[in-house]
């Protein structure tokens, strides 16, 4: 049995889907709106699949927050959710599927299921709200997301909490099995200049996409004044691959609703293992999650 993976499908997101596939099969990719539109998400997504030759069964989620709103990323990403210094994916057509009911049949159809969640949590709390009886069948949700001490999006919350925070509620509420990795275990792994002068010299078959979609993705940090960027959905992927290279604490989370500054927060606490619903990254190897990160735009395993 493979995984599944729900997807806002910006350039982290291809990053980390890259790396897991070189490591698990994926059983389906769901995908949200968030770094960008629906509609264009799926753009990337046809894209990934023509450039990569990517088998998986994708599908359509949501367009909006459960409450409708459509907040995107697209004052960092750009309008395309994915940056370039060059070479793009290929255009296509998307004609994907609705996710619910294929995400339902994968659930029905195996136990102590893995989910990667990348984005907003809208498809998954869509799940907990329309099919209560499978939540029993998700062993864990890993999920980039959240900020236990800042956000990105807003200063108080990160971007996929912020987006859809009633969603994160939910899934909460519901008792779901959430391994929340959040802004500041990803701040530990970044990249550079470097990374991206290696990716082009690497003898991957797509070398000069994967360099410029990396450059894109670090000239997010250049052109505010940093000279490094954080690898955010690659770092929850590999917490999910390779465990070992992670420290996890039992945490009660929560996430702020309202209030004109904090919607969005996620409030982590530690201090009583016993009210735990889920759990943070309390440390991590960040010299091994880096390297494995970065594999999966050198190497084509
Ligand atoms: O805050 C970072 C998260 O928001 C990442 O998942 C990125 O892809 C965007 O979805
Ligand atoms: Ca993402």
């Amino acid at each position: 049995m493979g995984i599944w993976i729900d997807s806002d499908m910006g350039a982290d997101d291809l990053f980390a889907i890259l790396l897991v596939m070189q490591h698990r099969q994926v059983d389906g990719i769901s995908l949200s709106f968030g770094n960008a539109t629906l509609a264009q998400v799926e753009q990337n997504a046809v894209g990934a699949v023509g450039a990569f030759g990517w088998t998986v069964p994708i599908w359509a989620g949501a367009d909006r927050a459960i409450l409708g709103s459509v907040e995107t990323a697209e004052q960092i990403h750009g309008t395309s959710g994915m940056r370039t210094r060059g070479v793009a994916l290929p255009v296509g057509k998307p004609a994907f599927a609705p996710a619910l009911p294929a995400l339902c049949t994968w659930l029905e159809s195996n136990e102590d299921c893995e989910v990667l969640a990348l984005g907003p949590l809208t498809n998954l709390a869509t799940l907990a709200l329309s099919r209560p009886d499978l939540l029993s069948r998700i062993r864990q949700i890993t999920w980039m997301g959240g900020g236990v001490t800042s956000g990105n999006h807003t200063p108080s919350a990160e971007f996929n909490a912020f987006a859809d925070p009633e969603a994160l509620a939910i899934l909460l509420a519901r008792n779901v099995p959430i391994c929340m990795v959040d802004l500041d275990a990803c701040r530990q792994v970044e990249i550079t200049e470097a990374d991206v002068s290696d990716v082009r010299a690497s003898d991957h078959p797509q070398n000069e996409l994967l360099a410029d979609l990396l450059g894109g993705y670090l000239d997010i940090a250049l052109t505010r004044g940093r000279d490094t960027m954080a690898l955010y959905d690659p770092v929850a992927a590999a917490a999910l691959l390779r465990p070992e290279l992670f420290t996890f604490s039992s945490a009660h989370i929560a996430t702020e609703l309202s209030g004109t500054h904090c919607r969005g927060r996620t409030i982590v606490d530690t201090r009583n293992p016993d009210q735990a619903n889920g759990t943070v990254i309390s440390g991590l190897d960040s010299g091994n999650v880096r390297t494995l990160c970065l594999s999966a735009l050198k190497e084509n395993r």
